[in-house]
C-alpha cells in the first residue's frame, strides 16, 4: 500500500509538554521556549488540585517531575506551589513552579494554540466545566485557538456536550489502537503512538476524513520514527524534539 497525501500539509507541530528537551516539562518557561521556536501549538496536560484549580501536569503523582511527591488532588493550589519542578532528565531543582491553566493562558493569551489533555482520576469528568468555561472567558474557542485532546470517551462526550466548536481528538494508548472504532467514532482527530502508525491506518484514517496525530514513547528512536510517520503524511508530530522536526517537515 502506498501513502496517500495527508489532510493537513505541512503538518502540525505539537510541542509536547512545552519544550520538554530544553527544560522541565509542563513549566511556563518550557512554553515559552515551544512558542518562540514558532510552534503550531503547545500541548498541556491538566489535572486538578483539591481546591479544584487546573495545572499542567502529566503523571497521577507530582512525583517524577517536581522535588515533592503524592497526587496533586490531595494538595491544594497553595500547597502546590511550595514545590519545584525538576530537570526530569537530570533530577536537578529549578526555582520554577508548577504553572495552573490561568497562569499559560495569561502568558500566551490569544498569541497561542492550546491543545490540551483533559486526564482524568478515577474515571471522574470534573474538569470539564472549568474548562471550558476559561476558554471562553479567554475567548479561545470563538478564535479556534484550542483542540482538546482526552484518552477518555465519557470526557471529550461531555466536553462536546458544553461546548460543540471545540475540535476533538481520541487517543489511543500505545498497543491499543483499534482502527473500526477510530474510523466510527465523530471525533475529527484521532492520535496515537508512533508504533501503531501503519501505512493502512494512516490512510483509511483519511478516507474517513480524520487526521492523525501522533506521539512518541521512546525518546532513543524518536527521530527514526518522525521520520518514518512523517513519509506517511500524518497532520500532527506531538514533538519531544521541536527543532528536529521543523528541520525534518521543512525538508532539510
Ligand atoms: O497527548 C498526546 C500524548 O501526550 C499522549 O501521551 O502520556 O504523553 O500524555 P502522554
Ligand atoms: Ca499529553
Amino acid at each position: 500500500e502506498v501513502p496517500q497525501p495527508g489532510l493537513v500539509d505541512p503538518p502540525k507541530i505539537i510541542a509536547h509538554r512545552g519544550a520538554n528537551d530544553r527544560f522541565n516539562e509542563h513549566t511556563l518557561t518550557a512554553y515559552k521556549i515551544a512558542a518562540n521556536d514558532g510552534v503550531d501549538a503547545l500541548e498541556i496536560d491538566l489535572r486538578m488540585t483539591k481546591d479544584d484549580v487546573l495545572i499542567a501536569m502529566h503523571d497521577e503523582t507530582i512525583d517524577r517531575t517536581t522535588n515533592g511527591e503524592g497526587e496533586p488532588e490531595h494538595y491544594t493550589i497553595e500547597e502546590m506551589k511550595e514545590y519545584e519542578t525538576v530537570e526530569v532528565f537530570n533530577q536537578k531543582e529549578s526555582e520554577e513552579e508548577i504553572p495552573t491553566l490561568v497562569e499559560i493562558l495569561d502568558t500566551f493569551g490569544t498569541s497561542e494554540h492550546y491543545y490540551i489533555e483533559t486526564r482524568l482520576v478515577d474515571g471522574a469528568t470534573e474538569m470539564e466545566e472549568p474548562l471550558i468555561n476559561y476558554l471562553n472567558m479567554y475567548d479561545l474557542v470563538e478564535k479556534s485557538l484550542v483542540t482538546i485532546q482526552s484518552f477518555s470517551q465519557a470526557s471529550l462526550e461531555k466536553i462536546q456536550q458544553l461546548e460543540d466548536d471545540i475540535p476533538l481528538t481520541l487517543l489511543y494508548k500505545k498497543g491499543n489502537f483499534e482502527l473500526e472504532e477510530a474510523i466510527a467514532v465523530s471525533y475529527p482527530i484521532i492520535g496515537m503512538e508512533s508504533t501503531d502508525v501503519t501505512v493502512t491506518n494512516v490512510n483509511q484514517l483519511h478516507r474517513a476524513g480524520k487526521e492523525v496525530h501522533v506521539y512518541f514513547t521512546n525518546p532513543s528512536s524518536q527521530r527514526e520514527e518522525q521520520k518514518r510517520v512523517h513519509e506517511l503524511n500524518v497532520d500532527g508530530f506531538f514533538t519531544d524534539d521541536i527543532l528536529f522536526t521543523k528541520e525534518l517537515i521543512a525538508g532539510n
